[in-house]
């Protein structure tokens, strides 16, 4: 009897040390999208008609809004289309159709590297739903606004302007600009816009990449000659530390090239980042990161449910193209994920303004948005929920 107690008790650690092996059941799936839609509809009473929320900090009670113009704007009409894709809520559909009206002007737009953002994940997600081609339209405007960014010299797609910091600066989170490029050249649009993706991704796998790879925030270059000038951090920790949102921008968007390339390196390396972070002794057992995997005050350091719910979606993604074992552990380790982030960080109902998530970290080096509610982390928690009841269950 001693000898079996202590079998059981053996498995139990065992199967606790590979974190969640049980699927979460669909029943549970949709319940968590009828909450969603439940929160949504408060979101929208709190939100001004012509902005679009950002963030909530529950500490400060402060809920922060912004123009269509902040990086951001796209996530909440992208949240909307998702949550009526999962409930055919005509109320939320309602709202969706409303603030895509709104976000429709900044197909033009080139202050910075974020179009991608901004326009496909709300129009290229209403796009998918509805396949109206008005949505294809701006779509196809938006990804030719993208080019303008692109230089030649540095073969890649500047993020930011010069500054009194930097030249020519490229971050990590550009790679997530790209599906617009690579899908509006799939669909329509100039054979470009895929050159110039892949030529940006070839220029990030090269540059940004450490031996162990985790990658650096930001990449400065010199704009005429397109020499590397110096690889630093913006919001992480240090120049030489894993912020945590970073390593996630890197694994979806290099995910998201194989998925239009078929290019094996993009596969190889997307392989390796989730490696770095699923492997990571800092990861903790709910597999929700620490806002940067190398700072020092971990165990006590901020968790970041964003990069949490950019992993799990881009984990289930990177599942649809392995096989065997990896596959079983991309999709546990996911599974591990959406649990936690439908559990612990969730918001209460009714609370954090209507925001599905909270504790996630924007920028904590800058004292913004340190263990608040991001619109971002809701859409990515969105998008891995539909990921999950298509390509898992
Ligand atoms: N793209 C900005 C961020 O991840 O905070």
């Amino acid at each position: 009897m001693m000898k079996f107690n202590l079998w059981c008790f053996a498995l139990l650690i065992f199967l606790a040390s590979c974190g969640s092996s049980t699927k979460i059941s669909r029943k549970t799936i949709e319940s968590n999208e009828k909450f969603a839609a439940e929160q949504y509809k408060i979101l929208a009473k709190n939100t001004p008609p012509y902005e679009m929320p950002v963030n909530y900090d529950p500490e400060k009670k402060a809920f922060k809004v912004g123009k269509t113009d902040w990086w951001t704007s796209g996530f909440y009409p992208g949240s909307l289309w998702l949550i009526y894709k999962a409930t055919n809520d005509p109320v939320i559909k309602e709202e969706a159709e409303n603030r895509l009206k709104l976000q429709e002007n900044i197909k033009y737009f080139t202050d910075n590297h974020d179009i991608g953002f901004m326009i496909f994940c709300s129009f290229g997600t209403a796009y998918d739903i509805t396949k109206k081609p008005e949505y294809k339209d701006v779509i196809l405007t938006a990804a030719e606004s993208a080019t303008k960014r692109y230089n030649n010299n540095m073969k890649a797609i500047q993020s930011w302007n010069k500054s009194n910091r930097y030249q020519a600066p490229v971050i990590i989170d550009n790679m997530m600009n790209l599906e617009l490029l690579e899908w509006a050249s799939q669909n329509g649009g100039d054979k470009k816009y895929a050159e110039i993706a892949r030529n940006h991704a070839n220029t990030t796998l090269r540059n940004h990449f450490r031996r162990d790879n985790s990658s650096y925030h930001v990449v400065d270059y010199n704009a005429e000659t397109g020499a590397v000038a110096k690889k630093v951090t913006h919001q992480g920790f240090a120049d030489e530390s894993a912020w945590a949102r970073g390593q996630a921008w890197g694994l979806y968007g290099f995910t998201m090239m194989y998925r239009f390339t078929k290019d094996k390196k993009y596969l190889d390396l997307a392989n390796k980042i989730a490696a770095f972070v699923l492997d990571h002794p800092n990861l903790p057992k709910d597999k929700i990161p620490y806002w940067d995997f190398d700072v020092p005050d971990i165990p006590n350091a901020k968790r970041d449910a964003s990069a949490g719910a950019i992993i799990a979606s881009a984990l289930l993604e990177l599942a649809q193209y392995s096989s065997g074992n990896l596959k079983k552990k991309y999709v546990s380790d996911a599974t591990t994920m959406i649990e936690a982030l439908s559990t612990t960080y969730r918001s209460a109902k009714g609370a954090n303004k209507g925001f599905i998530l909270q504790h996630s970290v924007g920028h904590l080096p800058g004292k913004s948005e340190v263990d608040v509610s991001l619109t971002y982390a809701d859409y990515y928690y969105l998008e891995a929920l539909d990921r999950y009841k298509r390509w898992v269950l």
